[in-house]
């Protein structure tokens, strides 16, 4: 993935419009791959699932503590992506009080299909999802990419330490330091 661009995709978003009314006042929007990556350097993590025990306890909460150290070595924004719809997306991001990390819905799977990363999760019921991994994207273009080994269909663990927020961290401090 090293130096390739970002699929262009659309992604199916649910955003708050108190002119829609009612009690649930939410509409559809749709956002354009280049809306979240042009002419900026980010952090994309993608993961299995909301909602689950790794990502909820440690990978999301992890990202959304460390944003200030990531923000001091040049990100400008921590996007979590995942093969879930907005309303699943947007209810766990609720869950988690977020206020830094920015939840991407790809609920057809469509830019995890075209990344690389989807994979079959049926021996769990899931259905296809993404394999774990992140990358720093610097105005579309992956900049650095941290994939968890023995990406497979139907993976009987759940490796995730490559793509956590400490490793890439590490990373972008060690090419400061070089640099
Ligand atoms: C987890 O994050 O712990 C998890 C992810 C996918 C399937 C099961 C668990």
């Amino acid at each position: 993935m090293l130096g390739r661009k970002v699929p262009a995709v659309t992604f199916r978003t649910r955003v708050r419009d108190e002119s829609v009314g009612g009690s649930n006042p939410f509409r559809w929007q749709d956002v354009a791959s280049d809306d979240y990556f042009a002419g900026k350097r980010v952090v994309l993590f993608s993961l299995p699932g909301a909602f689950t025990p790794t990502c909820s306890t440690y990978q999301l909460p992890d990202f959304e503590k460390l944003a200030p150290e990531f923000r001091a070595l040049g990100i400008d924004e921590i996007y979590c992506i995942s093969v879930n719809d907005a309303f699943v997306m947007n209810a766990w991001g609720k869950s988690q009080g977020l206020e830094s990390v920015k939840l991407i819905p790809d609920g057809s799977g469509e830019f995890t299909r075209k990344m690389g990363m989807l994979v079959a999760k049926d021996n769990l019921g899931f259905g296809m999802r993404s394999w774990r991994y992140a990358a720093v994207v610097n105005n579309g273009v992956v900049e650095q990419w941290f994939e968890e080994e023995g990406y497979s269909d139907n993976c009987d663990s759940d490796p995730y330490g490559i793509s956590s927020p400490q490793n890439i961290l590490a990373a972008l401090r060690s090419q400061k330091i070089a640099a």
